[in-house]
């Protein structure tokens, strides 16, 4: 039977790999979604059939209870909270390593198992340290996405010293824990220090950086995942959650570089305190010029090159279908007509990547920032839909800025910049931007959609 389930684990654990390879481009992402899925109901059947401690029916009906609040949270979700949901599932995936690991040891202690081998006792004050750590630091995470806790930054005096201290005791705590293995005090208080920490490394970064907390996150509940597997010696466990934890890492230094920060500084916490009155220069007396959708309708004629910026505002609109109808009306004037993706544009990495596959737009359309910057001050007309942050020259050029710093698409750059957006509204780092000024940008206001599906239908009568 043994040789089945480690056989099984084995498939599951390539299974992943697979899946996760296929991560990496935007056609062949809902297959790896689907083969890691896959992966993961062998992982789960070949975890159940090994359970005696309870009854199969009592794990299935669990299992159906389980399916059916992730099926109803995946339909009713929408696309702008997915932070916020992969913040709780991070949380909830720490903390289930929490109590893992204090059953574990609990369990052991009853049986008098006085000297668990190193290995694992180990393996049990990591998972819980770390998962402790991920559980309410993802809840602060999710608090300051979706609104609920204060998103600004929370710095007080003597922070790093502090956690520090908090680190030092943890330390203590769990060589305590693996001399005394009769007495679970040391590993509740563990826990109880773990939360705490958690809490005080999220609340000193700012808002605008939290896709980076929420990504580190991550790659913190898939170690906390693998020492659990370490815990529970089960194979599979130990390969996802280091999958999970290393593609993390990755991902986070990868947004950090889209960002311009240190992943040290994220790791330190106190990381991207926002300064909102640091704003672009001229703050909210800019002067801008509207242009009417008539007028933009005459000018996407007359172009030979269009680059369209999306951003979060184009997945509020839901404007991606009507987009798609723009670059159609667009290339039968034989326009050139592209994307240019930012990597943090809208509130998840991909996130524009995903709602342009949705609406059927060519995979070679969407270009990455680097490869398309240069490019922009050769282009009749930028298109920024809904886009904010991501074309703000105070990245630039105002040190006093809380993007300062973070790489931008060159769309000031361009002949023509049109603008379309609600109002004067701020973007998620709340500062003014400058280009909505600049001699060279008219704005077209109006919800994103609504406004495009009025150009697009004076270009089909024109
Ligand atoms: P933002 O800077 O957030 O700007 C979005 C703009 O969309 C707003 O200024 C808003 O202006 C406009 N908008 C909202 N609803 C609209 C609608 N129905 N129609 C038209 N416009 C609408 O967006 P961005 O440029 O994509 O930048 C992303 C920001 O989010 C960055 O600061 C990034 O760090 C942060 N962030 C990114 C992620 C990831 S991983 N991508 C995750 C969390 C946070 P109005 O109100 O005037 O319409």
């Amino acid at each position: 039977m043994n040789i089945y389930i480690q056989l099984a684990y084995l498939i599951a654990s390539v299974l992943f790999i697979i899946g996760i390879k296929k991560m990496n481009k935007t056609s062949e992402a809902r297959n790896g979604n689907l083969i890691s899925s896959v992966g993961m109901l062998i992982a789960i059947l070949a975890t159940v059939v090994q359970v005696e401690a309870i009854s199969l029916i009592d794990i299935f009906i669990c299992m159906i209870i389980g399916s059916a609040i992730g099926l109803y949270t995946a339909y009713k979700v929408e696309m702008t909270q997915m932070p916020e949901m992969v913040a709780v599932f991070n949380g909830f995936g720490g903390l289930a390593s929490v109590f893992v690991s204090i059953s574990d040891y609990w369990l052991k202690s009853q049986e008098h198992v006085i000297n668990i081998d190193i290995i694992t006792v180990i393996s049990i004050m990591l998972s819980v340290f770390i998962g402790g750590i991920t559980f309410t630091g993802s809840m602060i995470a999710w608090g300051k996405l979706s609104g609920k806790v204060n998103g600004n930054a929370i710095i007080f005096k003597g922070q790093h010293p502090l956690n520090l201290v908090l680190f030092i005791v943890s330390v203590v705590l769990s060589v305590l824990a693996v001399i005394y293995q009769a007495d679970y005090i040391y590993i509740i208080i563990l826990t109880v220090v773990s939360f705490i920490l958690g809490v005080l490394v999220v609340i000193p970064i700012g808002g605008a950086d939290m896709p980076v907390v929420i990504s580190l996150l991550n790659s913190y509940s898939g170690m906390a995942a693998c020492t659990t597997g370490f815990v529970l010696n089960n194979n599979v466990l130990i390969v996802a959650g280091a999958l999970v934890g290393a593609s993390g890492i990755i991902l986070t230094n990868i947004m950090c570089k889209a960002m311009n920060r240190s992943l040290v500084s994220v790791l330190l916490g106190g990381f991207g305190a926002t300064n909102t009155s640091g704003g672009a220069a001229g703050g909210s007396d800019i002067v801008v010029k509207e242009v009417g959708v008539e007028e933009a309708a005459m000018l996407f004629d007359s172009a030979s090159s269009v680059i369209v910026v999306p951003g979060y505002g184009m997945a509020v609109a839901q404007a991606q279908h009507i987009i798609k109808e723009l670059m159609e009306q667009c290339e039968k004037r034989n326009i050139d007509f592209r994307f240019a993706i930012h990597p943090v544009a809208g509130r998840m990495p991909g996130h524009m990547n995903v709602l342009l596959a949705e609406s059927n737009v060519p995979y070679d359309k969407l270009i990455e920032m680097d490869d398309i910057n240069d490019d922009f001050a050769n282009t009749d007309i930028v298109f920024v839909v809904g886009a904010n942050d991501v074309v703000n020259p105070a990245a630039r050029t105002n040190p006093q800025s809380p993007i300062y710093g973070m790489p931008i698409l060159n769309a000031d750059k361009a002949r023509t910049v049109i603008v379309s957006k609600r109002s004067m509204g701020k973007g998620y780092a709340g500062v003014e931007n400058e280009l909505f000024g600049y001699p060279n940008c008219l704005m077209l206001f109006g919800d994103a959609k609504q406004t495009i599906t009025k150009v697009v239908g004076e270009l089909k009568e024109s």
